[in-house]
């Protein structure tokens, strides 16, 4: 019989990254597997959404992301079937780690926000549960 490992909400957390402060700005620089507990293997970034707009409606199977408010700022849900958790993401000195198996949206993108996402895998649409009922049916059953 397999036995299913279901994640939770309270895996997912802030990291407090690395920050370089200069008078001309700051740096903050991301090692993979040091500042973050996964290996980097893919960063994607999202950009012109229009303000008050939402995105990412779905869960991954295996895929393991560091969210960051590169710019402005924007809200996450994230829904494990039985809780959920709320955060506002507006430093690009923090990130928000989501572990495998949640399922997030992405709220309230402050009008030339940028959302850098640091990722465990390349992309593959095959790790995707794109629809709140086969993600409830995920996690009931691994499938
Ligand atoms: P998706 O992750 O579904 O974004 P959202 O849930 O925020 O709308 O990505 C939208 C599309 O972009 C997806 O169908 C394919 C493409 N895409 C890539 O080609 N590579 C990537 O790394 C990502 C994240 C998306």
């Amino acid at each position: 019989m397999m036995v299913q490992v279901q994640t939770s909400v309270h895996q997912c957390r802030l990291i407090d990254l690395p920050k370089v402060r200069n008078r001309s700005g700051n740096i903050t620089p991301v090692i993979g597997t040091e500042d973050v507990p996964f290996e980097i293997k893919r960063i994607y970034y999202l950009y012109d959404m229009p303000g008050g707009e939402s995105r990412g409606g779905h869960a991954h199977r295996d895929l393991h992301q560091l969210i960051v408010a590169a710019g402005g700022s924007f809200e996450v849900m994230l829904s494990d079937g039985k809780e959920s958790k709320k955060f506002y993401l507006n430093h690009p000195y923090y990130g928000l780690l989501i572990v495998p198996g949640i399922w997030r949206e992405l709220i309230n993108f402050s009008s030339g926000s940028i959302c850098l996402v640091l990722a465990s895998a390349t992309y593959s649409e095959t790790d995707y549960i794109r629809y709140y009922q086969d993600y409830l049916q995920y996690i009931r059953t691994g499938i």
